[in-house]
């Protein structure tokens, strides 16, 4: 299982470290244009190898597709991060056609891999994909549900004071601080709905603060989060890698499911060595499927932007 991650910037560094510490890849090759950036991550990479017990082959390359040659799965966290008080849409400009090179620059050397879209604003960039290398819809994937819901499930279990591990919930809608579905209505602890839990003011609080949690990040940290990022992106690998069915939140190509036609945006999807097996259609309160379209409505305003 080869796996290219282009982009070595904090993100695509977390996420081939993760990749590489559940080692179920043989070989995940990382390119970045900086000279010798990749190379110098690559190499940092490989000497925790010893420590952190993985056998997975991490190399770098300074903008050599030809390395990627052969990938399965590739990853796409390049252009720039948003700046504090910037939202992810402001990054059209400049990531369009990075993103745009990379992915035409990617299926050149392997005309079967699976894309995974990172790059924000990501929903516009995975459509954006689907426009410039024509690929089949289950092998474009854009990742951005996987991780709101790690952030929902976060300020659920801060709210409810319960561990992780007991919470369960799921993000929908385009991957924007306006734009994100939260379904409260699903979330629960231990298969208990939270609302036995936490009063509805509560958790509208949770709503609007997991809405925010990339912005509150960058305003943290002066930029884009990674960590998070990085895990969320390289459980979707995994669960392609290793034909797991899991089920993500994943921006995806839309033709009438949810009732939205020729826009990708996050839905639930099963994850498994095809990449997208299926759209999983779940039931949505009217409040919710009203959300959809009103999110689905921003995302095509900005697909909008694109000069495909
Ligand atoms: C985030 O929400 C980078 O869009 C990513 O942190």
């Amino acid at each position: 299982m080869k796996v290219t991650v282009v982009g070595a910037g904090a993100v695509g560094a977390s996420c081939a470290e993760y990749i590489a510490i559940k080692d179920f890849a043989s070989e995940v090759v990382v390119l970045d244009i900086k000279e010798g950036y990749a190379e110098g991550k690559a190499m940092d990479l490989m000497q925790t190898a010893s420590l952190n017990g993985f056998d997975t082959k991490i190399t770098g390359t300074t903008n050599d597709y030809s390395k990627t040659a052969g990938s399965d799965i590739a990853v796409i966290t390049s252009g720039i991060p948003r700046k504090p008080g910037m939202t992810r849409e402001e990054l059209i400009g400049i990531n369009a056609g990075i993103v745009k090179t990379v992915a035409t620059s990617l299926i050149q050397h392997s005309p079967n891999v699976i894309l995974i879209v990172v790059s924000n604003p990501m929903d516009t960039m995975t459509y954006l994909v689907h426009k410039s290398t024509g690929l089949p819809k289950n092998k474009i994937i854009g990742m951005g549900g996987a991780l709101d819901s790690a952030r929902f499930k976060y300020r659920l279990a801060e709210a409810l004071d319960a561990p992780i591990s007991d919470i369960d919930g799921m993000v929908i809608g385009g991957h924007s601080d306006t734009g994100m579905v939260p379904l409260a209505s699903h979330a629960t602890r231990n298969s208990i709905k939270v609302t036995e839990f936490i009063s509805q003011d509560r958790l509208q609080q949770v709503v609007e603060d997991t809405k925010v949690g990339g912005a509150t990040l960058t305003k943290l940290l002066g930029t884009s989060a990674w960590y998070a990022p990085g895990a969320a992106v390289s459980s979707l690998v995994q669960s392609i890698a290793c034909n797991q069915k899991k089920m993500f939140p994943c921006s995806t190509l839309l033709e009438g499911e949810y009732g939205l036609n020729d826009i990708c945006i996050g839905v639930p999807v099963i994850l498994g060595k095809n990449g997208i097996e299926k759209v999983v259609d779940i039931p949505l309160s009217d409040a919710e499927k009203t959300k959809m379209q009103e999110s689905a409505a921003g995302v095509a305003k900005t697909n909008g932007l694109l000069e495909v």
